[in-house]
């Protein structure tokens, strides 16, 4: 069956390539406390710009937030003056807190996720017992993602691909030549991302990691994480699909759908879960809102006894 949805954004990918009209200025912001990369792609004529993954930091010992992270990316709005327009989740994050929401009063721009983050709501939902008053139909984002669906950054063409396996939602967005892939591959040498995750799922990982890896070897790939590796001191948020193709540890060309899930489901039963996971839940299945206040105005994270 053809595969449209990725013609088209090979079509866009290549447009890029040949047109640097075509291709958005990308700034990191990376947070050595979640290890997350927050990218901020804009087009240089037109100055619209997105804010991809961002992070509110949060101390879990506390409770405490606070807007370090997050008024970084102010900062460099403001002086580059770029008028955002998106704040763009790849997923629901396990890790960190989103930022989206006070960044949206901030700067603005439309919230968006992939449709499928109805599933993850649905999910963790039950797990935390979230009750009648959180809605489980995407309705905390201003748009739904799905597979194959454009949307632009000023004159630069946009593409949304669906690509599971870390979580049912996960989104990988494709700017021009740029593509933001969420939680699947990490840098060449550190490999790939977790699967075990409640409806997380080795195989359709392995499936979404080849679309991504059919895609013209030019196309620049920016991640969301990076917890450096053997060997490399410094951390790494972009790289290619060529890359990847060549040299990533798990899924480099020539490693088969069984046997990376071998590899994946024995490996993540080794891994802890992240230590922020009870508070990213929930607050990133709520579009990055904190719980409903209690009747003494205050909001509170729980913890499952013996669940996750
Ligand atoms: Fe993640």
């Amino acid at each position: 069956m053809p595969d449209s949805a990725l013609e088209a954004a090979t079509r866009q990918i290549r447009a890029a390539i040949a047109d640097p009209a075509l291709r958005p200025v990308v700034r990191t912001f990376f947070d050595e406390a979640t290890f997350t990369a927050t990218h901020v792609a804009h087009d240089p004529a037109t100055r619209a710009a997105a804010v991809i993954d961002s992070v509110l930091d949060y101390d879990a010992a506390s409770g405490r937030t606070n807007f370090a992270s997050a008024e970084a990316v102010v900062a460099y709005v403001r002086e580059h003056e770029l008028k955002v327009e998106w704040q763009l989740e790849t997923h629901a994050h396990a890790d960190h807190l989103s930022a989206a929401p006070w960044l949206q009063e901030q700067l603005g721009g439309k919230l968006a996720i992939g449709a499928d983050i109805t599933r993850v709501q649905e999910v963790f939902g039950k797990i935390f017992n979230a009750g009648t008053a959180f809605a489980r139909d995407g309705s905390q984002f201003d748009r739904l993602f799905h597979d194959g669906e454009t949307f632009s950054l000023g004159n630069i063409p946009a593409i949304a691909l669906h690509v599971p396996g870390h979580t049912p939602a996960d989104m990988a967005f494709i700017i021009g030549d740029a593509a933001f892939i969420g939680d699947t591959l990490f840098m060449p040498d550190y490999g790939t991302a977790r699967a075990d995750f409640p409806g997380g799922d080795a195989r359709r990982l392995y499936r979404s990691i080849r679309r991504l890896l059919s895609l013209p070897d030019e196309t620049r790939l920016f991640l969301c994480h990076d917890y450096k590796a053997p060997g490399r001191d410094t951390f790494a948020w972009e790289t290619t699909v060529g890359a990847e193709r060549e040299h990533n540890v798990h899924v480099h060309e020539g490693v088969l759908e069984d046997d990376f899930v071998n590899m994946r489901t024995s490996r993540d039963k080794t891994l802890d879960l992240p230590h922020l996971i009870m508070p990213s839940v929930q607050v990133n299945m709520r579009g990055g809102h904190m719980p409903e206040p209690e009747d003494n105005g205050v909001s509170y994270i729980k913890i499952p006894i013996n669940r996750l």
